[in-house]
């Protein structure tokens, strides 16, 4: 009986995969005489904070995508929506509770017992599924947003966590807003909701206002100031409104925090959230300043990004670090030389060390299925068989019209023609004319509901026609916000890869699409756009974390 408990008890209070217990408590050295990297948690929010990005709502089966993405690349909890925010949400919650084995599952929830029920519902038939549910502690959130004393709110967070403890043991408790929140009442809260039954403690940076050296110390400070701490795993959830997300989750790592919350590429709500690859690859490359280790399988963070990228359409920044296109670029004469010579003398980190694809020509018009699904699986992915022959069927039709493919062509095409799920609108056929002396006109056909229409218009150019016959064909008007297209790779007959924004009724959606040919790049993005929007507007609310 007592080594059940003791097991259940460690299993939990590390999450299952934790060598050691977190700092502040017993060392590793204490209990196993040994000196090794300790262990950080990685809690990916891509599918719950980094949707929260504007225009970023993904649907269930792009979630899934996703969802086993991060279970390969190693994360060990991944937040896979809010629950009660949307019947849409609790379904993708559900699926990837069912189907993920590798990783712990969560559901985000208030504090309340509608949305805590809701929640478990949710994620109930994952292995060792996690509740997590938040509650103010900030003076600000408190008086103006919840309008509750502190002692109701210290009562709601006991209340809720007892609660989530009548399903389980596995649970977060995240006091939002904790860094802008009083010391001592937040060392009162998270003291009380471990002795409710937390076995994770989140301190949130909500509004992205820390500065490395404060955040670091206030972590320590609780750490040091909680009598039960050590009955629980310190977590911290960084966004990046003064570009500090990882600065300050590093620092609280250091002192004492043994769970970064974290999303792909950054993603997240406002500026967004600590980025993932940016965390890990800070343990990897400075492991004489941050001895830690994490389950993450670096060589997958790559095609993870674009993957994100491609599903939520938020084009990664070119200068972004580890996964922008220009990370391992060396531009400047006097750097090129210095890699010739010495590759360490301007890379702190290889390109392969995170999967970035050496960009070699690999495949063309005459190569046969073998060398395609060779490449592929080279590439990361594994794809059924189904898969496989559409993928290589858009492979022959690519090469048809471009004479050499790389490594990112062939990705585009996975994403556009295996990772994308067909959806309400589908563009059909596309006819433009356009040039010095004619007036652009665009006709095209689309099927809505499955059923074929057809339509024609003018406009200022190829593009403005194209996206004004779909706005007729679909009915809807939105701004357009943002229209950026790049070349995929070099040369003429490069893909372009368009990223369109638009916004209708105050819901915004996003839409990438990639082709050789520049209009049908940005019809296909359009068109992914008016989806996007659709399921987001089935959204019975949009959660304000
Ligand atoms: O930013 C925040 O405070 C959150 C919590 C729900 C963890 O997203
Ligand atoms: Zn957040």
């Amino acid at each position: 009986m007592l080594a059940g408990n003791h097991f259940f008890k460690r299993k939990h209070l590390f999450g299952g995969f934790l060598k050691k217990p977190p700092r502040g408590s017993v060392s590793l050295s204490d209990l196993f005489g040994e000196n090794i990297m300790e262990r950080i948690i990685i809690f990916d929010t891509t599918l719950r904070d980094g949707e929260q990005s504007p225009g970023a709502s993904m649907n269930v089966e792009e979630k899934l995508r996703i969802a086993l993405a991060l279970e390969k690349m190693g994360v060990d909890v991944i937040e896979a929506g809010f629950p009660i925010a949307s019947p849409g949400d609790f379904e993708a919650v559900k699926l990837i509770a069912e189907r993920i084995k590798e990783s712990q599952i969560t559901g985000l929830a208030r504090a309340t017992h509608g949305d805590i029920d809701r929640a478990w519902e949710a994620i109930k038939g994952g292995s060792d599924p996690r509740i997590h549910t938040f509650l103010a502690t900030s003076a600000i959130h408190m008086e103006h947003k919840l309008r509750k004393t502190p002692d109701e709110v210290l009562a709601q967070a006991v209340d809720a966590v007892k609660h989530a403890a009548k399903y389980t043991s596995n649970i977060e408790f995240s006091a939002e807003d904790a860094v802008r929140s009083d010391l001592d009442f937040l060392c009162k809260v998270v003291e009380a909701v471990i002795d409710a039954g937390a076995t994770t403690v989140n301190i949130p940076d909500t509004v992205g206002y820390a500065i490395p050296s404060q955040f670091g110390e206030m972590v320590g400070q609780l750490i040091g100031r909680v009598p039960n701490i050590d009955k629980a795993v310190v977590s911290v959830h960084c966004h990046n409104d003064l570009g500090l997300a990882v600065a300050n989750s590093l620092a609280a790592v250091q002192a004492g925090a043994r769970q970064v919350e974290c999303t792909v590429n950054g993603i997240g709500e406002r500026a967004g959230n600590t980025s993932m690859e940016e965390v890990v690859m800070g343990f990897k490359v400075r492991p004489d300043l941050l001895d830690y280790e994490t389950n993450i399988v670096a060589e997958h963070i790559y095609n993870t990004s674009r993957l994100v990228s491609q599903v939520t359409g938020l084009a990664v920044q070119a200068n972004k670090a580890i996964v922008g296109a220009n990370a391992f670029a060396h531009e400047s004469g006097i750097h090129q030389d210095g890699i010739l010579k010495e590759k360490t003398t301007y890379e702190i980190m290889t390109p392969e060390s995170v999967g970035v694809p050496t960009n070699e020509l690999v495949l063309g018009k005459h190569s046969g299925r073998h060398a395609f699904t060779e490449r592929v699986k080279e590439l990361g992915y594994a794809l059924d068989k189904k898969q496989t022959e559409t993928a290589f069927s858009a492979f022959k039709k690519l090469a048809d019209k471009k004479k050499v493919i790389y490594d990112e062509d062939i990705e585009a095409l996975i994403a556009e023609h295996v990772m994308r799920i067909p959806d309400r609108y589908r563009l059909v056929y596309l006819n433009v004319t356009a040039g010095t002396v004619t007036v652009p006109t665009a006709t095209v056909q689309m099927e809505i509901d499955g059923i074929v229409q057809q339509e024609a218009a003018f406009g200022d150019g190829p593009v403005d026609a194209t996206f004004s016959v779909i706005k007729k064909l679909i009915g809807r008007s939105p701004n357009l916000e943002k229209f950026s297209m790049s070349a995929i790779t070099g040369g003429t007959d490069a893909q372009a890869e368009v990223s369109v924004r638009i916004e209708d009724g105050g819901l915004r959606a996003n839409g990438q699409a990639a082709d050789t040919d520049i209009i049908v790049a940005s019809a296909k993005a359009f068109v992914r756009a008016f989806n996007k929007l659709e399921h987001r507007g089935k959204k019975v609310f949009t959660p304000s974390v």
